[in-house]
């Protein structure tokens, strides 16, 4: 007999609900989160979660692999389709793990890598010290210009023809410029070296063509498939034919055990999805809200790191106010706004304080939120961080956010019962 939720664990249910309802109720501009489609959801919380399916379709270690073979197969393939690549392996379990599995099959441990400072927009796992890749790797940061905040494509060459890098890393988890991912292509192909692109945060917006695709450039292509792509939370490894047998043995056995086949089956969906014509639209709205967004929160008088953004994603500079990155997400989160702290290049303050705030609009455009709402939530940002102390006007914002979440509803059946 089925028991619900509810009934088996009162209080995770309770957390559930009360989860759901704060997705609902608040403005998520937290630039790498996103609202999967139901159908993702029913996908990642089907049976395929009891499912041992080591190996790869048709080559298994268990029996009774039949339909996982159906829903990777279509994940792989659909993969491909939509970035054109000559092969993918939709098998890791996050972005981290798909680094992890592009390092391990390209270099040898104490390899010099170039990869993007974590505080001009980089990530972890692309050299920072406390991360496995800075542990393995000898990593080099490269970084933006002091005067425009965009990559210096200069000195990364310069870099890259001094320390004979055996990979350079391109991507970004807090850079709101295009990437020249052909310019990085040719100084490394000129020093021998090879390309990972990290494409965890704009890949929906290369899939649109609205970003310069790292496919003919780069020898690996690394993503999250639960940003801009809106799809599980999870990782993808894309690459050229010479490496696919190589990265394939390296996600598993080398890094991984099972696959998650409930979330190879939720990518599956997510990606065919995506393949529809109505995600190129909905990636366009993506990118026209965070312009939109951008210029609302400037007309407030903040300062925009690089003066603006071409992508779904901005840092406002809170630092120039005497306000710490920390400040800002606390003010806004009390709101009913939610935000990161993000350090901003030639940061003041250090990484738990942050000189910035990150903003992004795939969360609020999957809500149906266009232009208009996006004038509206820059001026409630703009003003609750100008005066911090107005209670009243506090009070306003909370409501004029709530009213906004009450006009774009989400997951209604989710939150049904009361918390
Ligand atoms: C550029 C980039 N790479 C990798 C990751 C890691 O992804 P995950 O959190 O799934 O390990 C992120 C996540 O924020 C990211 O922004």
């Amino acid at each position: 007999m089925r028991r619900e939720l509810e009934e088996v664990d009162p209080e995770v249910a309770r957390a559930v609900r009360a989860e759901a309802q704060r997705q609902a109720n608040t403005l998520e501009l937290i630039a790498s989160e996103n609202f999967v489609s139901e159908a993702v959801l029913e996908a990642m919380g089907s049976v395929f979660t009891n499912k041992y399916a080591e190996g790869y379709p048709g080559k298994r270690y268990y029996g009774g692999c039949e339909f996982s073979d159906v829903v990777e197969e279509l994940a792989r393939s659909r993969a491909k389709q939509l970035f054109g690549a000559d092969h993918a392996n939709v098998q890791p379990h996050s972005g981290a793990q798909a680094n992890m599995a592009v390092y391990l099959a390209a270099l040898q441990p104490g390899d010099t890598v170039l990869g993007m400072d974590l505080s001009h927009g980089g990530h972890l796992t692309h050299g920072h010290p406390l991360n496995f890749s800075g542990i393995c790797y000898r990593f080099v940061p490269y970084g933006v210009r002091k005067d425009d905040e965009r990559i210096d494509y200069d000195a990364l060459e310069a870099a890259a023809r001094e320390h004979r890098p055996k990979m350079i890393v391109a991507g970004a988890s807090a850079y709101p410029r295009t990437i020249d991912f052909e310019r990085i292509g040719r100084i490394a192909r000129e020093v021998g070296a090879v390309v990972m692109a990290d494409i965890a945060h704009i890949a929906g917006l290369i899939v649109a063509g609205l970003h310069p695709s790292p496919v003919p450039h780069c020898e690996f292509i690394t993503s999250t498939t639960h940003k801009t792509l809106r799809g599980p939370r999870a990782g993808l490894i894309l690459c050229q034919e010479q490496w696919a047998k190589k990265i394939d043995k390296i996600v598993f056995p080398g890094v991984q055990g099972g696959p998650h086949m409930h979330i190879i089956a939720a990518k599956a969906v997510a990606f065919r999805e995506a393949l529809e014509p109505g995600f190129a639209a909905y990636q366009r709205r993506i990118v026209e809200n965070a312009t939109t967004l951008a210029e609302a929160v400037a007309r407030e008088g903040f300062r925009l790191v690089s003066g603006g953004t071409d992508n779904h994603l901005f840092l406002v500079d809170v630092a120039s106010k005497g306000m710490t990155g920390r400040q800002a997400e606390e003010l806004l989160e009390r709101t009913g706004i939610t935000v990161n702290k993000n350090a901003i290049p030639f940061d003041p303050y250090p990484p738990l304080k942050a000189g910035g705030i990150r903003v992004g609009t795939p969360a609020l455009t999957t809500r149906g939120m266009g232009p208009e709402e996006m004038k509206q939530i820059g001026w409630m940002i703009g003003r609750v961080l100008r005066e911090p102390e107005n209670e009243e006007l506090a009070g306003e914002v909370r409501t004029r956010a709530a009213d906004l979440c009450a006009r774009f509803p989400l997951y209604v059946s989710r939150q049904e019962a009361p918390v």
